[in-house]
């Protein structure tokens, strides 16, 4: 390595110790070009000229700080996003889900909570609504303010009612929200079974007793240490037979916890726990 890159790579890591430090987040074992890639975005963005007088800012102001955790935690996110996934999700997962009593999903990294609140339209015309309970999460309290309030904008509104569409929607799209103004006001029915609450998948613990989990677009962020860290989690908050979704870009099948999933739908990164770690 040469001094430039060893010196750069001293910098980034110790902008992410002053972060853990100072403010308990911790992105250490997050994929290294990604985290660099968000850094010099932020660099780009304020008017410092290093990576060092970041390092102070970031000490001192706390405002700044809320930046780059929006940077660092890349919020992107749709309704019905991958359309097809809902699609074998409502085919191949709800007939297994329609034989319990009780239904207990976790969306991990639910970001703004477009997936929760399409997750909800979904279990809502399958009959399964009222015997549900969501958990949605995410580690940033800024995004999941939004989640909660359910109100989005109503310029997405037309490529989400695409999306429904495509992924086999019962009713109209619309029928789930009211436009007022320029925003879409998701409908309260859908709320009321839905826990919002901060989960950083680095530091906290396990939900128990889950019959899905999904976390989507979330693993894709980390490196292979720090997956697996969050696949033990998942394994362990899932009860026998439940099923784990993952990402288009994501797949269980290249971690330790392999062996403790089977396929449903591998194109779809839909699994199930086995008894393998029993
Ligand atoms: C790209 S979004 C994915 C949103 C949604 N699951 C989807 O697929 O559309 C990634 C989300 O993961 C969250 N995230 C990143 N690191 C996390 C962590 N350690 N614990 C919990 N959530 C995290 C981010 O805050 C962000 O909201």
């Amino acid at each position: 390595m040469d001094k430039t890159n060893e010196n750069e790579k001293i910098e980034f890591d110790l902008i992410l110790q002053a972060i853990y430090q100072k403010y308990g987040f911790d992105f250490r074992n997050y994929s290294k070009a990604s985290i660099r890639r968000r850094i010099r975005y932020r660099l780009n963005q304020s008017n410092l000229k290093t990576i060092s007088e970041m390092q102070h800012k970031l000490l001192y102001d706390r405002q700044f700080f809320g930046s780059l955790l929006l940077d660092l935690t890349i919020n992107v996110t749709e309704m019905f996003r991958d359309p097809s996934f809902f699609k074998t999700l409502r085919k191949a997962v709800i007939p297994e889900l329609k034989k319990q009593p009780f239904i207990k999903v976790w969306h991990a990294g639910c970001a703004s909570g477009e997936e929760v609140y399409s997750t909800a339209i979904l279990l809502k015309e399958e009959g399964l609504y009222e015997s549900s309970l969501i958990y949605a999460t995410d580690a940033n309290d800024v995004v999941l303010d939004k989640a909660k309030s359910g109100i989005f904008s109503i310029d997405k509104m037309k490529d989400y009612t695409i999306n429904y569409r495509k992924a086999g929607g019962l009713a109209s799209f619309s029928d789930y929200y009211t436009a007022r103004y320029d925003h879409a006001i998701m409908d309260n029915s859908l709320k009321k079974n839905i826990v919002f609450s901060n989960h950083n998948l680095v530091t906290d613990s396990v939900f128990g007793e889950m019959d899905i989990v999904m976390c989507r677009n979330v693993l894709i962020y980390f490196n292979r240490e720090l997956q697996d860290r969050v696949f033990k989690l998942f394994r362990d908050s899932l009860r026998l037979g439940a099923f784990l979704c993952l990402g288009s870009k994501e797949t269980v099948r290249f971690s330790s916890y392999s062996d403790n999933f089977e396929n449903v739908a591998e194109n779809e990164k839909i699994y199930r726990k086995n008894g393998e770690c029993l």
